[in-house]
């Protein structure tokens, strides 16, 4: 288990006001994604985004950007020191988001096999 200093706890308290004050203390976007266990020889220092969204009302706002931020804190706390997602080719939004966080064409290419 992470133990958390008072000054994190300071830090998410502000955090969440600022959230609230963008907000109204409405739920407009969400990021799920996890820290690899090693699988397909992938090594465990590697993290996962498999997916975010902000309500479009919301966007434009940051909100994105802080889900990411604070996944990004998460996941390095854990070990993490590549994060992988994979993003439709053709969904440029998403393309955007993700290079303005400094994320870059990795070395995995991608696979299918339509059954
Ligand atoms: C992509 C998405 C997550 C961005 O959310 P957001 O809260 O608007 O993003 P942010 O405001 O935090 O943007 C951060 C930076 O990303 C870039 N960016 C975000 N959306 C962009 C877009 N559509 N086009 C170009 N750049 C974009 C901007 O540079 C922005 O920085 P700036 O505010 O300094 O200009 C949001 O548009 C979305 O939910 N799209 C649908 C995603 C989806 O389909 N998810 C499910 C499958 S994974």
């Amino acid at each position: 288990m992470i133990e958390m200093s008072q000054e994190w706890y300071d830090n998410r308290h502000e955090y969440a006001k600022n959230w609230n004050e963008k907000t109204g203390g409405k739920v407009v976007g969400f990021i799920l994604g996890d820290a690899s266990g090693g699988e397909y020889g992938v090594p465990n220092t590697v993290g996962w985004i498999d997916t975010i969204g902000v309500h479009p009302g919301y966007q434009k706002k940051g909100i994105a950007r802080a889900l990411l931020m604070e996944m990004v804190d998460n996941l390095k706390k854990v070990g993490v020191d590549t994060i992988y997602t994979f993003v439709n080719w053709r969904d440029w939004g998403l393309l955007q988001f993700f290079r303005a966080m400094g994320f870059q064409r990795g070395d995995m290419i991608n696979l299918e096999l339509k059954i």
